[in-house]
């Protein structure tokens, strides 16, 4: 940020709270290095562990963790109870293992699932429904379709997929399916919905050759659909890019550098960095991925012995003719965090365990403090330490982005049962929210109000739009940008389908007093953004609006 190279300690330390008083104060807050953020408890139970995750675009939540650990403690209404001669504990079960929760009145409706979502995965399809995938036992090909609207429940077909999907990753598509790929013992992928040339499975032979055989560490791959179209998957410690369309794989990326394993049951999580200049073919995509657990710390943990987590993350340009890991040290290990992109293009790492690996009772020493990575900062300066929470969120735990800025978080469950005592870790049925600095009353003077468009607005691809905002400060000269936020599948430390574009141009006109017209065009094309539902926020001087729910198409 700043343009001196001198090493900070070089300073006289008057000179340096000179320096501190000079800047601008949101942005000391940024540089201060430890703190921000704050934590509020939004309920203390909501009955259910919110293991899986996903917001539509109504601002509710649909949770839901498995059907096959007993009772929890949300009833099922009106007296409904599910009848599975498959389940493999309770075979009349009259409580729910999924839910709504109602962001604005935070309040939980429960829903009914028929067969074990336990460990699946999911994507929201264009027109706004949430199509969940697999699952375990009876749900293992199962296809659930939930809906937003008042009352909805699941749709559930049982055989929807070809083969068994249990740890898959799923991702919505330019054309707007959602592929749904590997899974235990599956090292292939196929397509949801399908049609008479995709009606067959496609072989993957990349997750055998990443499916360690004495650890599977492939599992619940890390997805991301490239600006190019091909898809960037990453199992174990490398990646490649698959053109999925003919099935050839386009690009092998090298090993990650420490060759340490980062997906499941070695989590670590993965994020595509905030795209932008989206005038194509020139776009740059990067993939982040951080913590994990070193080599060998599986068996050690299945033996009581906790090897400390990962504190490296590895960063890449995946359009890069030669793309390579460049290397970078989190001053907090982590394995099972979670990566949330924020809407001011900051990444979020929350949640998660300093040493073990995911399964359970495989976790000890939870991470309560969550970091934010500023990715365009110099190397060395993109970490910052935030304030802890109090609530272990090991594994089975979540966390996603909420319209309002804020980041919600659930879950919680190492066990095989809902065990609420005489555990390490009990069982977590809490929400909370992680409000990130931006959302301090000491900056609501920076920030922005959208007034128009009205959310729920339909747009389309390459269309310029005018976003009308009011300001109570005053405007900083060139501090705006406008993004736009794919909300995200959460479960197992990632969220699929996750992205973030900030849009071209960004000149700012006066309107009135206080308030403000800024032109951005909406990307060309799905390889850029898969139609769907997006949050969109005007950002000043790094302080976000509320988002509005947009269409694009
Ligand atoms: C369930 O999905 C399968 C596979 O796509 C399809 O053949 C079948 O018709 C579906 N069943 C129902 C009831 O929709
Ligand atoms: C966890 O819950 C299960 C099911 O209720 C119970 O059988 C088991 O004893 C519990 N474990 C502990 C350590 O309490």
């Amino acid at each position: 940020m700043g343009t001196s190279t001198s090493p900070l300690s070089c300073f006289p330390v008057l000179l340096l709270l000179f320096l501190a008083a000079a800047i601008p104060w949101p942005r000391l807050a940024h540089a201060a290095g430890v703190g921000g953020g704050k934590w509020d408890l939004l309920k203390h139970s909501i009955g259910i562990s919110a293991m899986h995750m996903q917001l539509l675009h109504n601002d509710r939540v649909v949770i839901f963790d498995r059907t096959d650990f007993g009772r929890s403690m949300l009833a099922l209404p009106h007296g409904k109870c599910r009848h599975d001669p498959k389940d493999f504990v309770l075979q009349v079960d009259c409580t729910a293992h999924s839910a709504e929760y109602d962001v604005s009145s935070n309040s939980i409706r429960p829903l009914m699932v028929q067969t074990d979502v336990w460990c699946s995965s999911g994507s929201v399809s264009p027109d706004g429904r949430l199509i969940q995938t697999g699952g375990s036992n009876d749900g293992e090909r199962s296809v659930r379709i939930f809906a937003p609207c008042n009352g909805c429940d699941w749709e559930e077909n049982s055989s929807g997929l070809l083969v068994p999907r249990w740890y898959a990753t799923n991702q919505i598509l330019p054309d707007g399916r959602s592929i749904i790929i590997g899974g235990r013992n599956q090292f292939n992928y196929e397509f949801y919905p399908k049609s008479s040339s995709t009606d067959t499975l496609f072989d993957l032979p990349f997750l055998s050759q990443t499916n360690d055989p004495n650890v599977e560490n492939n599992l619940y791959p890390f997805v991301h659909l490239n600006v190019d179209g091909n898809l960037f998957i990453f199992a174990n410690n490398r990646a490649i890019l698959l053109d999925y369309t003919r099935n050839v794989v386009v690009k092998r990326f090298p090993k990650m550098p420490d060759g340490h394993a980062r997906c499941y049951p070695s989590t670590g999580s993965s994020v595509l960095l905030p795209l932008k200049k989206l005038k194509r073919p020139s776009v740059e995509a990067e993939v982040l991925i951080c913590g994990g657990a070193p080599k060998g710390s599986y068996f050690q943990a299945i033996r009581g012995s906790f090897v400390g987590a990962l504190s490296t993350c590895g960063r890449i340009k995946i359009t890069d003719e030669s793309p390579a890991w460049s290397m970078e040290t989190m001053p907090l290990a982590r394995v099972m965090g979670d990566m949330i992109l924020l809407p001011d293009g900051q990444v979020l790492m929350i949640n998660g365990a300093k040493s073990g690996v995911a399964g359970w009772e495989l976790g000890r020493n939870p991470e309560l403090y969550p970091v934010i990575y500023r990715p365009n900062s110099p190397s060395g300066s993109r970490f910052h330490v935030q304030n802890p929470t109090t609530i272990p969120r090991m594994y089975h735990s979540s966390a996603l982005l909420l319209r309002d800025g804020r980041v919600l978080v659930g879950g919680s469950n190492p066990h095989e049962f809902y065990n609420f005592t005489g555990v390490l870790y009990p069982t977590e049925l809490s929400l909370e929210a992680f409000s990130p600095g931006y959302l301090d009353p000491g900056v609501s003077h920076l920030r922005p109000e959208i007034i128009s468009p009205p959310s729920q607005t339909k747009l389309k691809y390459g269309q310029s739009i005018t976003v009308r905002f009011s300001l109570s400060g005053e405007l900083s000269s060139k501090g705006v940008s406008v993004t736009m936020v794919a909300p995200s599948f959460t479960t197992h430390s990632f969220a699929m389908n996750q992205r973030l574009l900030e849009l071209d141009g960004r000149q700012v006109k006066p309107v009135s007093k206080s308030v403000y017209d800024v032109q951005v065009t909406i990307p060309e094309s799905g390889f850029l953004a898969p139609s769907g539902y997006y949050l969109l926020f005007v950002v000043h001087t790094e302080v976000p609006s509320e988002g509005i729910w947009v269409h694009i198409k």
